[in-house]
Parts: C-alpha cells; structure tokens; sequence
C-alpha cells in the first residue's frame, strides 16, 4: 500500500465512522460494554487507560466509568508537550475538569504528580481508524501510540486492545516496521486475536 492509498484509507473509514447517528454510536458504546466489562483482563487491571471519543470514534466511556466506580485508576492520553507526535497519561477522576488540545479533542490538564510512565500501565483502549482480522491498527496517520508504545516489542506488558466500530474493519492491512499490533481488537460486533 503506497503513503497516498493509506492517506485516502484513512480517509474513507473516518468519513464511515462520522456518518453514524447518535443512536447509533449509543448502541454500538453499549455493546462493546458488553462484550470487555466481564473479561478477566478487565477486572484485573489496576491501571487503565482510555480516550475521550472523538471524529465518530466509538465510545469506551460506560467502561471508563465502570472502572471509576470500582476503584481502578483511570488514565486518559495527554499530547507530550516537548516530544514530538507522543502521548503522555494523566490520572482522571471523576469530576476532573477537562479542557480541548490543538485538535479540539478533550483532555484532562497535565500535571506532573497525576503522570504515570505508559510502561507502568496494565490495560490500554486503543482508538483507531482501521484494523484488520490479524490486529493490525491504522491510525489517524502520525504514529502517537506507535511511538509511545514502541517499547511494547521488548514486553508483554501493557496490553493494548484496539477499539473500533465494526464498519472499520478492513480485510488486511500491510503493517510498517513502526506499527505496534494489538493484542486484541474488539468492535461493537466481534473480538478479534491475532493466530
Ligand atoms: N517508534 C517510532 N519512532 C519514530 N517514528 C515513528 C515511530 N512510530 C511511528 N513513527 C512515524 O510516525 C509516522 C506515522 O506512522 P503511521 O503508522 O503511518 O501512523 P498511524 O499509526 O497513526 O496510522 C510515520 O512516518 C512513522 O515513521
Ligand atoms: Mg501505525
């Protein structure tokens, strides 16, 4: 796949995943609940991080406050201020104040005790444009969770389940030598593991 065929790949699965109504992406929120908030990898974690949805992302917010309500620490992605196209991990609690980044996308403000290291998380929901059968993950094209897991080749921890509605399923992906795969990929229709 050229860079070009990728941009516009990109271009199609966002533009899919826009079109969903509230109704919707209200549904498929519900059942991709469903299908994680009994999962042992679930209730196990300590800590986790989510996404706040946005651009037709789908919604992990019911597991987030799930996990709030049970106690576990939830953490939610911050744009690194100096390294370039990195993510950082800041505690949210509920009833913290959230304010929008250079993209319009929300996020908790970064103070430096709520940190934690992206290595020291247990769980990760992953957003993502597209994804394949196999776990491969195409992202919004500048490589943030690449790059801030990239240690994830040389550990097995924290596990990185890719979230998606099932409309951005695409039939293979060709992955670049910087792609982080997923453990697991679950869309509001089925789960997915790599053989
Ligand atoms: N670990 C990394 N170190 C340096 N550059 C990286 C790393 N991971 C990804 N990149 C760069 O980020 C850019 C976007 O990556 P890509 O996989 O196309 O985006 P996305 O994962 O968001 O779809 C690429 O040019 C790639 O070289
Ligand atoms: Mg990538």
């Amino acid at each position: 796949m050229t860079p070009s065929e990728r941009a516009s790949l990109r271009k199609s699965l966002r533009h899919r995943r826009r079109q969903l109504t509230p109704r919707e992406q209200d549904a498929a929120a519900s059942r991709l609940y469903d299908r994680v908030a009994g999962k042992r990898y679930f209730h196990c974690a300590r800590r986790i991080a989510f996404y706040l949805p946005g651009d037709g992302e789908i919604d992990p917010g019911l597991l987030m406050a799930a996990a709030l309500e049970r106690g576990q620490l939830c953490y939610l992605p911050v744009i690194h201020p100096h390294k370039k196209n990195a993510l950082l991990f800041v505690r949210f609690r509920s009833g913290d104040v959230l304010q929008t980044n250079r993209w319009g996308i929300y996020e908790p403000r970064l103070r430096t005790a709520a940190l934690i290291p992206a290595r020291a998380l247990d769980l990760v929901f992953v957003p993502l444009v597209g994804f394949d059968a196999a776990c491969n993950r195409l992202g919004m094209g500048k490589g943030f969770y690449d790059r801030t897991f990239a240690f994830r080749r040389r550990r097995h921890s924290p596990r990185l389940i890719g979230v998606a509605h099932e409309c951005q399923s695409v039939p293979a992906l060709e992955a670049q030598d910087w792609d982080i795969r997923m453990d697991r990929i679950v869309s509001d229709g089925k789960t997915y593991q790599p053989q």
